[in-house]
């Protein structure tokens, strides 16, 4: 860094920046390069999702859903429905290997515009019977709100019946 022996002129400089240096062509403040921040939060994520990935969720109580729905609902969920092209994994998510854009899943994109992805992470399905409301901004009260939900999104098509198998296995979860 150059510096320079004229304190009058670099005090000048400091108020009037712009005047008192422009026709000074001898003398140049240049400031220092700003260090790169060192980044000490990404090298720990995977680490923490693992561990988050890695607790217990409460079983659901007992009778607290129809196992034979809850096995069609499962069915539903793996195929027609598409739902574990997402919700994939032990966990029921690909958070960790994919994002998705606020539209993939009719989510209201504004939480997601502050964040540095702009994308939503696919919520891991455990103990979803503990913890309504749904979505990022709690817009569902319901399981059956959500599966009403995707099933207009992503025109599924589905008939009373598949909705009801759906929640029943959520709710197995
Ligand atoms: C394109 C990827 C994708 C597909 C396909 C998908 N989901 Fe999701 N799911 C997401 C994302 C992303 C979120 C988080 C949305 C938010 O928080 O706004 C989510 C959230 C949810 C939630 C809320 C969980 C919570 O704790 O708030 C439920 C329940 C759910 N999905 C069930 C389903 C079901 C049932 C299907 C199939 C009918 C399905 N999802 C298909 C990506 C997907």
């Amino acid at each position: 860094m150059k510096t320079t022996t004229k304190p009058l002129t670099l005090l000048l400089c400091s108020v009037f920046l712009a005047a008192a240096c422009s026709d000074n062509d001898s003398l140049q403040v240049i400031a220092p390069e700003p260090e790169p921040e060192p980044d000490l939060v990404t090298p720990k994520l995977p680490a923490l999702l693992e561990y988050q990935h890695s607790l217990d969720a409460p079983r659901p109580p007992d009778d607290s859903y129809d196992m034979e729905a809850a096995e069609r609902g499962k069915r539903l969920f793996d195929g027609a429905a598409g739902c574990s092209g997402c919700h994939s994994g032990p966990q029921f998510t690909d958070a960790g290997t994919a994002l998705h854009e606020a539209h993939e899943v009719g989510a209201d994109p504004l939480y997601a515009t502050r964040t540095i992805t702009r994308k939503y992470r696919t919520t891991p399905l455990r103990a979803l019977w503990q913890h309504p409301p749904y979505y990022h901004n709690g817009e569902f009260n319901t399981l059956a709100e959500v599966v009403d939900h995707y099933d207009l999104v992503h025109n599924l098509g589905l008939q009373n019946s598949d909705k009801n198998d759906l929640v029943e296995y959520l709710k197995s979860l």
